[in-house]
């Protein structure tokens, strides 16, 4: 089977290792993909928006599978049109990608259909915004409609501060477009967990449990970021948490997109709040967390490829989804200023320490390749895992390859998985 990703993210290298596990798979590309992805697969530079050059390359290099790693293109419809070409391909459709895509719509669907989540309303102007926090309870929520690369969200402690808010995401546009809606919604409080899970319309199958660590600095200091680090599975979702959620939210969101003439084929990602009132959904993704992927990928012991071909072909029923007993921790090595301005272009060392190693993994997020030499390229420069028998154990050895590279300006988390140790 030849096999192409669209992405080029640490989330898309872990998927293409899986894809190159995967006994059905003879070729693998990746559009564009980085230096990483480029020792499995055979990168191509079109980019993932552009989806005509996408599908007729899927049909030049006889493309039997196609993989979509990131939001933007299934927001924007890639799915649709791969299929209007006959291509098979993984991911939801754009009338169900707006799951993620329009958080007024997630809310929206999820008061309809009685899923738990914070409440909230959603404003079309500024000044109806600033009319309802005249009388809102603090801290509130506010939130670009939106994709706004996980950043379109800001906590607001005093109305001074939220109505800053309602300027910087309807009136600046700071997050453009994504700022012509916007939710204001009830702040709550509690432990984040991310589920990811695999949906083929009608049935749902749920991955181990995941936590990320999105603010940039130790001890949920600093900027929002795209995530710093995660573990697997999260101790805190326990069996009783795993049975309220599929009663109440995993197989009701199914349902209601269904219902409502969208359903569902892809990965439903729902990142969860554990509040003292049971467990409620802060946000969905239409596409694998990341880095929750890299967590949650290498313990699954499942050919992925037969899993998402389950679900693209409305079989998955047919699957019995199994993960190690084990656990795996990402710390991500970041350029310095992510989530601001950094400097890209600087030589990565020691990445040769990773080889022939089958419990450590170097995922790579921004990096390419210059004159043969590998060098960062983004933000989020390195994904390192490792498996152990336990979290502390995970923790521990993901610490120790960290320090197995080097670049420039790197920095990261020192506090990945801590909150184990609260367990
Ligand atoms: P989102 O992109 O919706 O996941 O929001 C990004 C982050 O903001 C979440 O991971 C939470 O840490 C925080 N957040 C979002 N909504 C709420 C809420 N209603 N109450 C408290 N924190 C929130
Ligand atoms: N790690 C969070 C996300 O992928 O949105």
């Amino acid at each position: 089977m030849n096999i192409l990703i669209v992405g080029s993210g640490g989330r898309e290298h872990v998927i293409a290792a899986c894809a190159a596990k995967s006994p059905k798979a003879d070729k693998i590309y990746c559009a564009p993909g980085n230096a990483g992805i480029a020792q499995i697969a055979e990168c191509v530079p079109i980019q993932a928006m552009e989806f005509e050059k996408l599908a007729a390359f899927a049909k030049e290099h006889a493309i039997d599978f196609t993989i979509i790693g990131m939001d933007d293109p299934l927001a924007g419809g890639i799915v649709d049109v791969f299929e209007a070409e006959g291509l098979k391909v993984f991911g939801p459709r754009k009338n169900a990608a707006i799951l993620e895509g329009s958080k007024a719509f997630s809310k929206d669907l999820m008061k309809k259909y009685h899923i738990p989540t914070a409440a909230y309303e959603t404003f079309d102007s500024p000044k109806d915004a600033l009319d309802y926090l005249e009388t809102a309870k603090m801290p509130v929520v506010l939130k670009a409609d939106g994709l706004a690369l996980g950043k379109g969200v800001l906590i607001c402690n005093t109305p001074a501060e939220a109505k800053e808010g309602v300027k910087t995401i309807m009136e600046d546009k700071k997050f453009g477009s994504a700022g012509n809606r916007m939710v204001i919604e009830e702040f709550m409080t509690g432990r984040e967990v991310s589920v990811l899970s695999f949906v083929d319309g009608k049935t749902i199958k749920i991955m181990s449990s995941a936590q990320d660590h999105k603010r940039a600095k130790d001890g949920d200091e600093g900027l929002n970021t795209g995530g710093m680090g995660t573990f697997s599975p999260s101790p805190f979702y326990t069996d009783e948490t795993d049975e309220f959620c599929k009663k109440y939210i995993y197989q009701a969101t199914v349902d209601a997109m269904a219902a409502e003439g969208r359903p569902y084929k892809g990965v439903i990602f729902f990142g969860l709040m554990l509040t003292q009132d049971g467990p409620k959904v802060l946000e969905y993704n239409a596409r694998f967390g990341d880095p929750e992927a890299q967590v949650v990928l290498p313990r699954m012991k499942n050919d992925m490829i037969e899993v998402m071909e389950a679900c693209v072909e409305g079989r998955l029923d047919e699957i019995d989804l199994q993960f190690e007993d084990n656990a795996a921790v990402c710390v991500v090595l970041a350029s310095g200023g992510y989530p601001l301005s950094y400097e890209k272009g600087y030589p990565i060392q020691g990445l040769e320490n990773f080889e022939g190693k089958d419990d450590y993994f170097c995922f790579h997020a921004g990096t390419a390749c210059r004159d043969g030499k590998i060098v960062t390229n983004g933000g989020r420069v390195l994904g390192v895992t490792a498996k152990g028998a336990d979290l502390k154990q995970a923790r521990r050895k993901a610490y120790e390859a960290a320090k197995w590279v080097q670049f420039e300006n790197q920095y990261m988390r020192t506090d990945i998985g801590k909150a184990i140790d609260e367990a």
